[in-house]
This record gives structure tokens, sequence and C-alpha cells, in this order.
């Protein structure tokens, strides 16, 4: 059942623009311009109409959730916080009827994600899922939701669950958006068209960047830490790079957002420190530059993921891999998938148990 892959995880990364199609297919139409959500189309009067768009997940979800924060915010201008949903759950929130509280769950079965869902119906708030998993628990108790459609997902580490995700937020938010008026027909057919592009894209960066990922990985199996650093909608893929470098190499990693970097984490930079760096969010570029400069002053070792045009970025870096270009706001779409890689071959070189860390289940129902 893995197709002929050594492994789940390394076929579900491939599977990804499969997956990504199936997400979007008959809930965009490119041609005419229109989001159709029917999970959510009875109460899509209520979220544009909330108060406050709070979303809850955990880990990787918790990391979709955070791109769906740009997103809604960008294209919507909705307001919208993230929560951890351990943190949410147990702090008395402050939530109610007018409020929407959005879980993500990958497997629909997160315990504290299921209980920040609880606690936020009993609070009145409109409650509402995205799940893979269908007839999952979460997925159940929802007041309404959308299915990512991703398939089965086996591999402990998330990826094509993560991008489905992160498809439906953006199909959430152009939705949202132009029954908000917040953007233009015109424009949002643009991202739709655009949108519908994005699962040929991914293709085009799996077929282009196996090579480099694993050139990479060669290098840096035995680095003893990693630093992923990106700014805006990529701040959260440095994240997820991350903690996928974590779970499955036990490398320690840790994602900030670029200009944090020198608030701290800048002491640890050395020739040993290998440094990604998302570069392809075309308004930071510039700051993302000053960002590679101060990390190579320091001797670090600079991994990039930039857009196809840009060679400041790409003359700065020991590696770099060009992504397709996009509109800004799609782009943790396409950058994640070169980091999926990336940790996947360095974990193989380490001779990890790659769809079973150690420590890890799939869903995590203890609370
Ligand atoms: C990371 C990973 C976990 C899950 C988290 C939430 O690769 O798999 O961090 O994302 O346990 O799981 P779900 O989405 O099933 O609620």
């Amino acid at each position: 059942e893995k197709a002929g892959y050594p492994h789940f995880m390394l076929k579900e990364i491939f599977e990804q623009p499969k997956a990504l199609a199936d997400c979007l297919r008959g809930r965009i139409n490119p041609k005419k311009g229109t989001v159709q959500l029917g999970g959510v189309a009875d109460v899509m009067d209520q979220i544009v109409k909330a108060n406050r768009i709070v979303i809850a997940a955990c880990g990787t979800s918790w990391h979709s959730a955070l791109v769906g924060e740009y997103l809604f915010e960008y294209l919507a201008k909705a307001p919208v916080e993230v929560e951890y949903a351990s943190e949410f759950r147990y702090r008395d929130p402050l939530i109610g009827e007018g409020d929407v509280l959005l879980v993500i769950s990958q497997s629909g079965e997160t315990a504290d994600t299921l209980a920040a869902l609880r606690e936020a119906r009993e609070r009145g708030a409109l409650v509402l899922g995205i799940c893979n998993v269908v007839g999952s628990t979460i997925s159940r108790e929802t007041d309404a939701g959308v299915f990512t459609h991703a398939g089965p997902e086996i591999g402990v580490a998330s990826t094509k669950a993560f991008t489905a995700q992160v498809v439906v937020l953006t199909m959430m938010a152009l939705e949202l958006a132009m029954r908000k008026g917040t953007i233009t027909k015109e424009k949002a057919k643009k991202y739709i068209k655009e949108l519908d592009q994005i699962p040929g894209k991914v293709e085009q960066i799996l077929k282009e960047c196996d090579e480099t990922t694993r050139e990479m990985a060669r290098l840096f199996t035995y680095a003893p830490n990693f630093l992923y650093l990106g700014r805006s909608y990529n701040f959260p893929v440095a994240l997820e790079g991350a903690l996928k470098l974590k779970e499955i190499s036990y490398i320690h990693a840790e994602g900030y957002p670029a200009a944090e970097m020198k608030h701290g984490p800048i002491a640890l930079i050395d020739e040993m420190m290998p440094v990604v760096v998302i570069a392809a969010t075309d308004h930071t570029n510039d700051k993302m530059i000053s960002n590679i400069e101060e990390v190579k002053a320091r001797k670090g070792r600079i991994i990039s993921i930039m857009n196809k045009e840009n060679s400041d970025v790409e003359e700065l870096s020991e590696f770099s891999i060009s992504i397709p270009s996009t509109y800004d706001c799609f782009s943790p779409l396409l950058t994640v998938i070169p980091l999926q890689l990336l940790s996947y071959y360095i974990a193989v070189n380490r001779g990890c148990n790659v769809d079973q860390p150690r420590n890890l289940a799939k869903s995590v129902t203890v609370e």
C-alpha cells in the first residue's frame, strides 16, 4: 500500500498534487471565479457577521491555523486569533455568542482540540471544523465544517494534511472576502485561477527539488541543530519545517520569525549551524536579505527557499531551492514542500523510523 515508496511519508509528500486537487475539486470554479464550500454554506452569514474568529489546533494543524490567520486578515479583513487548543481550553476562554471557533485537526480525534470545541460550544460560539478523517469525533461534534479530502495520512508526520488544510483555509478566506466585499470580483477571480494552478506547481517543485534536497540532506545529516527563519506567510512555514525535522530526525530545530533572530537565537549561530531561510515572500524580501547577511557574517550556513527571480538570495546561499512564482499569500503551499523532503531525507540518512518516530502517535487522544 506504499505504492512502491519506501515510506508512507514519502508517498504522502508525493501525493500532494493529487490531494490538493481533490481538496479543490467541485469547490472552486476558476472560469466563473467562485468558491463554494458546501459544508459551511448554511453558516456563512454567521461567519461574515462574526465578532471574531478564533482558530484552535495542535502541532502541525496549529501551523496551518497560523497561515489561516494571515489569509483571513489579509483577504477578508477578519479579526482572527490563533490558539493552541490546550491553552485555550484551560483558560476560561473569552468566547461566546457571535464568535466563531474554528478547529483544525487531521485525525479529528485530538483530545485537546476536541475539548476546546466543546468548551466553545457550551459558551454559545458557532463551532466549525476542518478535518481530514470523515466520521471522526471532531467532525461529528462541530456545527459545520469542511473536509480536506487529502486521503488517509498514515505517516505520523503530517504532510499532505497540512497543505490541504491550508488550501481549505484559503478557500474559506476567499469566500469570506467575496461576501464581505473586501476584494473585488476581478481580484477574486485571479486568486481562484491561481489557486487552481497550485497542485501543478507543487508537482513541479517535487520534480525539481528532489535531487537538491537529497544533496542538502547528505551534507547536513549530522548537524546538531537547525534554525528556520521566515516572515509573514512563511513564518508558520518556518515553524512547520522545524517541527518536521525534530519529529522524524530527532535533530533539534527551531523556527522563528526572521526578525526575532536578533533578539536571542543569533547567539547560536556559528559555522556548524544550518539556517533555512524561507525567502519567498516578495514584500518582505529586502528584510530577509539583511537577515541572511547577518547569518553569513557569523558564518552560519544558508539554505534558502526562494522565488525563481530572486538572484540576490541565490547568490548569498550555499544551497537554494527556487519555487514557481505565486501570490505571496499562497506561497506556504509551495515553500513547505522542499522542507518536508529535506527532513525526510535527513531522517532516512540517520536511520530513523520515519513513519513511526519514537514517542509519537498519529493521533493524540490523551490530554
Ligand atoms: C506533526 C503532527 C502533529 C499533529 C498534531 C495534531 O507532524 O503530526 O503535530 O499535527 O498532533 O493532530 P491533528 O491534526 O490530528 O489534530
